[in-house]
């Protein structure tokens, strides 16, 4: 999210001010009600896509690894289940887990292509100058959209695998989530594609909690971060450190959410939205939901979607599970 950067090594498909426009929209929509919300893709300007990388390493947060752990020990098996000749990675970030699956589609048969989608222009730019010269043979594109509502431009020639990974697929809410599930089936129409899903799983409060409020407060400085893109973007002026970072386990709904909690009165201005948005003492503005699975209720949510499920897999100890599921 660069929003109006114009690189020409990146495919834009819409005009260039689509994501200024969502954004605010977004804003709008999210701070003039209660409680207040923002959508997590907003996160990820180039300072928050850092964040996030750090977050992934981090001692507490066992996702990446656990998902990582999955891929090398299975992406052999996936990729031999759901051969395919593009590989089309939605929220891709960094891609620093994607070779294991391009090696395993290449060894595989016939992959000749691998698409990136991301929001962040400088996570696509940096993705694609590490892939580049350790896949030579391959056609990499690049292609900033928001997978939420952006589907219709991806490829649809050829057998294509999509990859949703990392758990990102918690961010969404349920009926979003059943929503963006039969637009990837209805994107994969036609040529026996399949859905390769990384989804992260329901487990103690004790091990979910601190992922999301690390002892070094870098989850906290990246929730904050969407604070800085709104000043940034909208000329706001957030007093970026009287926000408190929280995150809490929501036993009912089955997920982590973030917070930004004001730590006294304030009174917002964010002239890009024409908005003056008040917050009480103690009020919480709610960033991210990252909802946790069962395996059986992620294969469930796939049929309903129109897609028969290949395989599931886990890592050693069961934290996070792939699902590759068939769209005909
Ligand atoms: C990128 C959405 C998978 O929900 O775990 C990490 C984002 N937020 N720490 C997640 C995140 C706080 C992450 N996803």
């Amino acid at each position: 999210m660069s929003i109006s950067s114009g690189r020409s090594d990146i495919i834009h498909h819409l005009p260039p001010d689509h994501l200024e426009r969502s954004l605010r929209s977004d804003v709008l929509a999210g701070l003039s009600t209660s409680p207040k919300t923002l959508p997590p893709k907003w996160f990820y300007d180039k300072l928050g896509s850092e964040l996030f990388e750090r977050i992934t390493g981090l001692p507490e947060y066992y996702p990446t690894r656990a998902e990582r752990e999955v891929l090398e020990l299975f992406a052999g098996e996936m990729a031999a289940a759901c051969p395919a000749e593009t590989l089309i990675e939605l929220g891709s970030g960094s891609s620093r887990k994607t070779p294991l699956l391009l090696d395993a589609l290449g060894q595989a048969g016939h992959l000749r292509r691998y698409v990136a989608v991301d929001v962040s222009d400088s996570a696509l730019l940096e993705a694609r100058n590490e892939l580049a010269p350790q896949f030579p043979g391959l056609n990499l594109d690049a292609v900033a959209a928001d997978f939420e509502t952006q589907l219709h431009v991806l490829p649809r020639e050829g057998r294509r695998m999509v990859a949703f990974l990392g758990g990102t697929i918690g961010n969404f809410e349920p009926t979003a989530r059943a929503r963006f599930l039969s637009g990837v089936r209805e994107l994969l129409e036609g040529d026996g594609g399949s859905l390769l899903l990384g989804t992260d799983l329901v487990k103690s409060p004790a091990v979910l909690v601190p992922a999301y409020a690390d002892a070094d407060g870098v989850t906290a400085d990246f929730n904050r971060n969407v604070l800085r893109v709104l000043n940034t973007q909208l000329g706001g002026d957030f007093d970026v450190m009287a926000f408190e970072h929280v995150a809490v386990w929501m036993p009912q709904e089955e997920w982590i959410e973030m917070r930004l909690r004001a730590s006294r009165p304030m009174l917002v201005r964010l002239p890009g939205v024409g908005l003056e948005v008040s917050f009480h003492e103690g009020e919480e503005l709610r960033t991210e939901i990252s909802a946790k699975f069962r395996l059986e209720g992620v294969v469930n949510e796939l049929e309903s979607a129109g897609f028969s499920v290949a395989g599931q897999w886990t890592d050693r100890q069961g934290r996070f599970a792939m699902t590759l599921a068939q769209a005909s």
